[in-house]
C-alpha cells in the first residue's frame, strides 16, 4: 500500500537534488504516479499467460529485466498456478512468439498510460515520460530500445525511485543503495545512481512514515492546478474507463452503472447537485477491483473461500484509494458501500440497513442490474427480463431496497410493477403494521392508526410472524430494524 506515493516523494526529492526546473518537476510527479497505471490494461492476457497478474507484478521488482534475467523471469512465471500440461502448452505458444510477449505487454502499458495522461489534459512531456518508463539506460528496454540520455529524465528518475523504495522497505538505506548500484548502467542512469548514493539517507528520510497526498503536493511548488467541476468529472471518467480495462468482462461497467444509477436517482427526486456527486461515486465504485487478480475475476467456476475473501476486499480498496483526497472522501465512502446489503450480510463491513443511505441503496441496485446483464466468466449475460426477476428476488430476500430497485428498473426501461416488493413477501400494509409493532404499538393502537379493526390488525401480525419466521414482538422488531423497516412506511427517506 502507498508504494507509489512513497516512490513519488523520492522522485521529487531527487529531481530537486539534481536541479530540475519547475515544469520538469511537475512532469516527474505525474510520471511517478501514473507510470504504472497501464499495467492492468491487459491483466486479462497476463493472467492467461502467468496466472495471478497481481503477484506477477510484485515479483518483477527484484529482477533487472533484460536478457537472460528477463527470459528466466518469464519461464518461471509462465502458467503459474496451473498443471504441467498447461504450462508446456503455454511454453510452446511462447516460443512461437519469439520473446515478444513481455515487450508487447510493456508497449501496451506505456500506450495506455500515455493516452490517459493526454485524456487528463496533462503536459505533453508527461505522456512522453510515461511512454518511456520501460526503457533502460543500456538500450535493452521497450518499446523503442531508447538508450542513455535519449530517455526522458522523468522516466529515468522514476524507475530508480520505484526500485530503491522497494529495497528500502526490505532492508533500509543500505539495501536501497546496493540495489541502485547493482543496476547502475544497466537499467539506471549512472549519474543518477551516483547522486542517489551520495544523498540516500536524506532522500529516504521519513519515507517509511507513509506521507499523505497533501505532504507530497505541498513539497512541490509546481503542483498548483486544481481540478473541480466538469474537469474533475472528466478526469474521473478517464480513471473509471481505465479501471474497466482490467477485464473484458468489465468493459463499460463503471459508466453503465453511473448512467443507470443517476437516471434512477433523478426518478427518486435527487437534486442535480446530488446526482453530480452520486455519479462520481458510481464511476469510481469498482476501482478497487484492480487490487484483485484476474485469475479470480475470470475464474469460470465457483470461488474458493480464500478467493471470495479477496473479492470482498475490492470495495475496501476503492475506499483506500480515494479517502486520502479530502474532496473525494465522501464519494469514496459511498462508492465502497455498493456491496453492502440491507440484511447486514454484504461486504466489506457488513453494514446494516440503518447505515445505508438512499444513494447507497440505489448504487447497489444499479450495480447488480448492470452486472446481471453483462457477461461474466462463469455465466453468459442475463436477458433484461431475467435480470429484472433476479433483482426483485433480491428485494424479497431482504438484501436490496425495493424502492431503489423500482427506480433502477424504471430507469433501465423495464416494466415496473405498481406493487412494490417487500422483504419476505410482506405486503405494503404488513410493512406498515410491522413498523408500528416494532415501535411498541399495541394491536389496538395499530388498528386506530391504520383505521382498521383490532381483529384485522391481529390477523396482519399473525401473517407477518409467519412470513418472517418470528414468534415474538422482539424477534419481529429485530427483523424490522435489520431491514430498516422501523418507521419505514413507503417513503423516499429509506
Ligand atoms: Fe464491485
Ligand atoms: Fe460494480
Amino acid at each position: 500500500m502507498e508504494h507509489l506515493l512513497r516512490s513519488c516523494l523520492i522522485s521529487l526529492r531527487l529531481a530537486e537534488e539534481i536541479g530540475l526546473g519547475e515544469r520538469e518537476r511537475a512532469v516527474v510527479y505525474y510520471v511517478a504516479l501514473l507510470g504504472w497505471i497501464g499495467c492492468h490494461a491487459d491483466a486479462h492476457e497476463q493472467s492467461v499467460w502467468f496466472g495471478d497478474d497481481v503477484a506477477l507484478k510484485a515479483d518483477r521488482f527484484p529482477v533487472d529485466m533484460a536478457g537472460a534475467a528477463k527470459v528466466s523471469f518469464v519461464l518461471r512465471h509462465i502458467g503459474a498456478g496451473s498443471g504441467l500440461a498447461h504450462r508446456a502448452q503455454l511454453l510452446g505458444a511462447l516460443i512461437g512468439l519469439r520473446g515478444e510477449l513481455a515487450n508487447a505487454f510493456e508497449a501496451t502499458h506505456c500506450q495506455i498510460a500515455g493516452a490517459v495522461a493526454t485524456q487528463l489534459g496533462l503536459d505533453s512531456m508527461v505522456a512522453e515520460g510515461l511512454e518511456q518508463v520501460f526503457e533502460r539506460w543500456d538500450g535493452k528496454g521497450s518499446p523503442d530500445g531508447l538508450r542513455g540520455e535519449r530517455i526522458a529524465i522523468a522516466s529515468r528518475l522514476v524507475q530508480l525511485a520505484l526500485i530503491v523504495e522497494y529495497y528500502r522497505r526490505l532492508g533500509g538505506v543500505p539495501a536501497a543503495v546496493e540495489a541502485a548500484v547493482r543496476r547502475r548502467g544497466t537499467q539506471f542512469d549512472p549519474a543518477l545512481v551516483d547522486r542517489f548514493r551520495a544523498t540516500a539517507p536524506a532522500l529516504l528520510a521519513g519515507v517509511d512514515r507513509t506521507p499523505g497526498w497533501d505532504e507530497v503536493i505541498d513539497s512541490e511548488p509546481a503542483l498548483r492546478p486544481m481540478l473541480s467541476g466538469p474537469r474533475l468529472d472528466r478526469a474521473l471518467e478517464a480513471i473509471s474507463d481505465l479501471a474497466d480495462l482490467k477485464s473484458p468482462f468489465m468493459t463499460g461497467h463503471s459508466r453503465g452503472v453511473a448512467e443507470l444509477a443517476c437516471a434512477a436517482a433523478r426518478r427518486t427526486g435527487f437534486s442535480e447537485q446530488q446526482v453530480r456527486e452520486f455519479r462520481r461515486a458510481a464511476l469510481l465504485h469498482d476501482l478497487g477491483r484492480l487490487g484483485v487478480s484476474n485469475a479470480i475475476w475470470e475464474k469460470p467456476g465457483p470461488l474458493s473461500s480464500a478467493e471470495l475473501e479477496r473479492v470482498r476486499m475490492h470495495p475496501y480498496y476503492t475506499l483506500r484509494m480515494f479517502s486520502r483526497a479530502p474532496a473525494l472522501a465522501s464519494v469514496a465512502e459511498l462508492a465502497s458501500r455498493h456491496t453492502e446489503r440491507l440484511d447486514g450480510l454484504g461486504y466489506p463491513r457488513g453494514l446494516n440497513a440503518a447505515a445505508l443511505s438512499p444513494a447507497a441503496r440505489l448504487l447497489a441496485a444499479a450495480d447488480v442490474y448492470r452486472a446481471l446483464i453483462e457477461p461474466r466468466a462463469h455465466r453468459p449475460p442475463h436477458e433484461p427480463r431475467e435480470a429484472t426477476r433476479l433483482l426483485q428476488a433480491e428485494v424479497r430476500a431482504g438484501r436490496l431496497d425495493g424502492e431503489a430497485v423500482q427506480a433502477v428498473l424504471g430507469a433501465a426501461g423495464q416494466p415496473v410493477s405498481r406493487r412494490r416488493e417487500w422483504p419476505a413477501g410482506l405486503t405494503a400494509r404488513e410493512v406498515e403494521v410491522l413498523s408500528l409493532l416494532a415501535r411498541g404499538s399495541s394491536n389496538k393502537a395499530i388498528a386506530a392508526q391504520l383505521c382498521i379493526s383490532a381483529k384485522t390488525a391481529g390477523n396482519h401480525i399473525e401473517h407477518i410472524y409467519m412470513k418472517i419466521g418470528a414468534s415474538s414482538r422482539a424477534e419481529a422488531s429485530l427483523f424490522a430494524m435489520k431491514l430498516g423497516l422501523v418507521g419505514g412506511l413507503p417513503s423516499s427517506q429509506r
